[in-house]
């Protein structure tokens, strides 16, 4: 099992020492993952009750998912995929079980993602009015479904209140409104494309409908990349915040927005202060804590922190550092999978890392320390990522579970996967059987999947209202 590698069985004992001590609070130990678990299963809980969930962190939101796809769903579709590095609009044809799509990305400039909402809005409407354009989709109406992989409130499968911006995106004037709404408006002010957004997805429902198309058992969908968060499957009697109609099947797909665990102060005793420092710099000071820990926006950053500290102490680099690494947000979390992707003592992508940081003088050890700090904060990060499937997984008792993931972190890092997989199973209940499956497409295949649902009962609807308006 791949782990933290062993430390320089060559150097000076003095400075391994030294070393290891500066980053020793990354390495946690398995009452503190024991003690995680619990925690999280009582933040869950507080998410799902009625009175607690006012003041909840981690805010479980139902989604008006109701049900894996059966297979039968067909059709063309657009799909917006908003929240991550880029954002895409999508073609997609469903028939049965063939998928076939295209997909074009389109930049969100850093002054959008951080201005007015009004202006986001014109820009991705800009957009799928180019992507139509560009496929001579024009004359057609087609149905669409959206990708926000935001934490929202939602009232309906096509109506999602953000509640507020994570990752890089800051944008005025949106917190508090219904993002479909926003969306529709921006399309209506350019008056030259019809479009309809019949429903509105996070990314995490997105992989699990992806996965689960091929795959009943995936009950669990997963997002290790820009961000971090979880959504899964649970009975409508432990969602006491469920006002949708009880009919079968009962059960809702729960949006755990799980990124802010830890916003209370809960997971303090875990804090290193690499992290502390992330937090404090960051766009959000306070917030997603725990998304902080793991996601791919910020582990390049706390590793940065760390080299940076044992530079200063003598330990790296002969003290001499550069302007790149002392840079905020320079050590790109692409680094850290370079870096442990290297097998032996030639150190060929850490040293290409070192280049690209503009470092002049590194010896063999600086490049083994290197590895040795990114082993560590991915390990972290790996099975904090554990706990909470871990968690969910003896929460719902099914007997084998699929989950699907997705995410540039876990697609890849060269150990997330085993990482996850050896304490996964560690933490969960004798038993339980569960596989962790690369989703592939899920911000696309996923919203045109609910959507297609969506149409399919709004079609049903309209043939069974009569021409007066009256059901028939
Ligand atoms: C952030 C968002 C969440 C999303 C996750 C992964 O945590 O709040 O909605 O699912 O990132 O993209």
């Amino acid at each position: 099992m791949p782990g933290p590698v062993d430390l320089l069985t060559s150097s000076p004992r003095r400075r391994t020492r030294t070393v290891e001590n500066l980053v020793r609070p990354f390495i946690l130990k398995d009452e503190d993952y024991k003690r995680l678990m619990e925690i999280m299963l009582g933040e869950f809980n507080k998410g799902l009750g009625k009175e607690t969930n006012p003041t909840a962190k981690v805010k479980m939101y139902p989604t008006y998912v109701r049900d894996v796809p059966d297979g039968t769903e067909n059709g063309n579709f657009l799909a917006l995929d908003l929240g991550g590095t880029n954002f895409r609009v999508l073609l997609i044809n469903l028939n049965g079980q063939e998928v076939t799509m295209e997909s074009k990305i389109y930049l969100i400039p850093q002054h959008i993602m951080t201005g007015t909402g009004e202006h986001l809005f014109d820009h991705i409407a800009e957009c799928i009015y180019k992507f139509m354009n560009n496929h001579d989709l024009l004359n057609q109406k087609i149905p669409l479904g959206f990708t926000f992989s935001f934490p929202c409130k939602q009232m309906g499968l096509n109506h999602a209140v953000l509640t507020q911006w994570t990752k890089g995106f800051k944008c005025e004037g949106v917190e508090g409104e219904d993002v479909v709404r926003l969306l529709h408006e921006a399309i209506k002010r350019r008056g030259d494309i019809d479009v309809e957004c019949l429903a509105v997805i996070n990314d995490t429902v997105g992989a699990l409908m992806s996965c689960a198309h091929s795959d009943r058992e995936c009950a669990i969908g997963l997002i290790l990349g820009t961000g971090t968060n979880a959504c899964y499957i649970e009975k409508l009697e432990n969602v006491e915040l469920w006002d949708g109609d009880n009919n079968e099947p009962k059960q809702v797909m729960i949006n755990t927005e799980w990124g802010a665990l830890g916003d209370d102060g809960c997971l303090d005793f875990i804090k290193t202060e690499y992290d502390r420092q992330v937090d404090k710099h960051s766009i959000n000071p306070g917030r997603q804590t725990y998304e902080k820990m793991i996601s791919g926006m910020y582990m390049g950053e706390i590793v940065r922190l760390a080299l940076e500290k044992l530079r200063k102490h003598g330990l790296l680099f002969n003290g001499k550092g550069s302007e790149e690494l002392s840079t905020r947000g320079r050590f790109y979390t692409k680094y850290v999978s370079e870096i442990e992707s290297d097998v032996d003592d030639h150190f060929k992508n850490t040293k290409q890392v070192f280049e690209e940081l503009a470092l002049e003088k590194y010896s063999d050890e600086d490049c083994r320390i290197a590895q040795y700090v990114c082993s560590l904060v991915s390990t972290r990060a790996a099975f904090l990522a554990a706990v909470g499937v871990a968690t969910l997984l003896n929460k719902m008792e099914r007997p084998d579970v699929s989950v699907a993931v997705d995410g540039s972190l876990y697609r890849f890092h060269p150990h997330f996967h085993d990482l996850m997989v050896e304490k996964i199973e560690q933490l969960i209940k004798p038993g339980l059987k569960f596989k962790l499956m690369l989703s592939h497409d899920g911000s696309g295949k996923g919203a045109a999947i609910v959507t297609a649902v969506a149409n399919r009962l709004r079609e049903s609807q309209s043939e069974s209202i009569g021409e007066n308006g009256l059901e028939n």
